[in-house]
């Protein structure tokens, strides 16, 4: 996983209004309060998805002009990376007006027109919701930092400083996730203000009701603009220690405090994560959801955490919280260890009580799900990981270019790194360019996802084979295999919504599982974890089930087929789906 991540654990235009409205009435993500269980949510980076006006970056209308695609795959929402005015330094969680669209993505109006259309697909948009911080372009934070005294003062994290043997330092050992210290010295104040990530993204001061206030009228918004629900940015990061004690450092294994990318000691993040008051925030944040419209509108949060226990408590007590926490703890497991994914998928399933888990294996800041590969059976690899994020009960996210197998392509110099931890970083930590690269339409100019001389980060070499019209025309394609398989995610009663039990709990090969719904269908899988090819064998009597009769609903291309729950065999990272006649 990324360094960074890790220790994360740490306007109205009446006619677009009434667009709006108009296609409220037609969509099932607008009736079915219950949308998004079972729902799968694609993740798209907007500068990266398509580009459509010639100048090297991806926007809104690209994306409007993509639903058809994306209606195919069988997706019910997109989660869109923030596309609000920013100055870009962070490529958008540094946000200077929550009001409205970065011009290089387009307008309101082109907002508004892909709720719309997308709606008219039963596609929700998500919008990203960075509470944490602004940017420091914000009018916020330029008031704020203009004096003690005036009516901001009090909205961002204003520390004095500490004076050791006469030296002026930071009031603590805080770390800025991307690197260095956390704290900023602000000559005109005459103090430090605190950064959880780059300098220029000052955090807010959430024990201020004013900056509450602020953020829930954002949220009211664009609720009102149609949004299907909210990616909560950083959420468990809102609160720090009021008293504002060091960090324990992290010792390696020889008991010395280990070094981050930029030689600093690594520090824990006792005092600046997930404090208990981040719940009443989720809680406000669920009311002014409900009270602004009888829509279901969903919370997910961005929750890097330790344990299932904490994930658990961010659903709230009385399901007042979030609808969907991010569980990272079985896509973000380092290796393909089948002990470990059964046992975390198997917590998601009896610890959460009974809530929906979110499983997600990569997104915009870790490096893609080819991170796993380790021979040249890649996309074998990508359907057996597929299978695992698909066949569980879950809710699915998946990011952009997943579907056909995108590689992460990490800049080779340090003159080409956009992504501003990856040149200060340099070269321990490269950043984040690798999975952000452009999506691969087709083996044409700019992959078919621009027109412009050169786009924003390079096209990766991959794109003359891996791409979406190659795939499309491939039956055994990797894109072919996520189409089948999110169908019948939906289609299937057993896989829609059944529980999941681990089968074959002492094999370390090959992760299997059973789906079984309320009305007693019953679906096996079976994940071939390995390079080797593997047969397993299941007996059901323990679940109820006496017969062995299966019938094949997918399997991998090129898989031997089987009528017995007797005899399953699986190539390398082979995959078996079956129906329990
Ligand atoms: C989240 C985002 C990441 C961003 C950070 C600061 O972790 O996913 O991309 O840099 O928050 O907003």
């Amino acid at each position: 996983m990324h360094p960074a991540v890790r220790r994360l654990s740490c306007v109205f235009f009446a006619l677009a209004l009434a667009a709006g409205l108009r296609a409220q009435s037609t969509s099932a993500v607008q009736q079915n309060p219950n949308w998004w269980k079972n729902a799968v949510i694609y993740e798209i980076y907007p500068r990266s998805f398509q580009d459509s006006n010639g100048d090297g970056i991806g926007d809104l209308n690209g994306i409007t002009s993509r639903l058809d695609y994306l209606q195919r795959l069988g997706i019910n929402a997109i989660w869109l990376t923030p596309i609000y005015p920013s100055p870009q330094v962070d490529f958008g969680y540094d946000i200077s007006d929550y009001y409205s669209i970065d011009p290089q993505y387009g307008t309101l109006a082109d907002f508004d027109r892909l709720v719309a259309e997308a709606r008219k697909r039963n596609i929700g948009i998500i919008m990203d919701l960075v509470l944490n911080h602004t940017s420091d372009q914000h009018p916020w934070f330029k008031e704020s930092a203009s004096s003690r005294t005036n009516p901001k003062a009090d909205w961002y994290m204003w520390r004095d400083p500490k004076y050791v043997n006469g030296h002026r330092e930071p009031p603590n050992n805080w770390l800025s996730v991307f690197g260095r210290s956390a704290w900023q010295w602000d000559p005109a104040r005459q103090q430090y203000y605190y950064h959880r990530f780059y300098i220029q993204q000052p955090d807010l001061n959430w024990n201020n009701p004013q900056v509450r206030k602020a953020m829930y009228d954002v949220e009211r918004f664009w609720i009102r603009h149609g949004v299907a629900g909210f990616r909560l940015d950083a959420i468990t990061a809102l609160f720090e220690d009021p008293q504002d004690r060091d960090e324990p450092y992290i010792l390696g294994p020889d008991g010395k405090p280990l070094l981050d990318a930029w030689g600093d000691k690594e520090v824990e993040s006792t005092y600046t994560d997930n404090l208990p008051e981040v719940h009443d925030v989720l809680r406000e944040l669920r009311q002014v959801a409900d009270e602004t419209t009888s829509r279901k509108v969903i919370l997910i949060g961005e929750t890097y955490l330790d344990s299932v226990s904490d994930l658990r408590r961010m659903y709230g007590a009385h399901n007042d919280e979030l609808e969907l926490p991010m569980d990272m703890e079985v896509g973000f497991i380092g290796k393909l260890d089948v002990p470990l994914f059964r046992a975390r998928i198997n917590e998601a399933e009896t610890e959460i009580n009974g809530d929906q888990p979110l499983f997600v294996f990569d997104n915009h800041d870790n490096h893609r799900w080819d991170r796993f590969v380790t021979d040249d059976h890649r996309i074998d690899l990508g359907r057996m990981l597929a299978a695992v994020l698909f066949a569980s009960r879950d809710t699915a996210m998946m990011y952009y270019g997943d579907e056909i197998g995108m590689v992460t392509t990490v800049p080779t110099r340090k003159e080409d790194v956009r992504d501003p931890i990856g040149i200060t970083g340099w070269p321990k930590e490269k950043g984040r360019d690798g999975e952000r690269t452009p999506m691969q339409w087709d083996s044409g100019i700019d992959a078919g996802f621009s027109a412009a001389a050169k786009t924003w980060l390079p096209i990766p070499p991959s794109y003359k084979t891996v791409n979406v019209a190659a795939e499309e025309r491939d039956p055994d394609s990797i894109l072919r295999w996520y189409e089948q398989i999110i169908a019948l995610k939906k289609s299937d009663p057993a896989l829609h919504s059944g529980e999941e039990i681990m089968l074959n709990t002492t094999d370390n090969n090959v992760l299997s599982w059973l789906r079984k719904s309320p009305g007693g269908e019953a679906v096996v899988v079976a994940c071939n974890f390995t390079a080797q090819p593997q047969t397993v064998s299941f007996d059901l009597s323990a679940q109820g089930i006496s017969g062995d009769r299966v019938k094949t609903l997918m399997k991998s291309p090129g898989e031997a087929d089987t009528h017995t729950l007797r005899h399953i065999a699986l190539g390398p990272y082979g995959v078996y789906i079956g129906k329990v006649e």
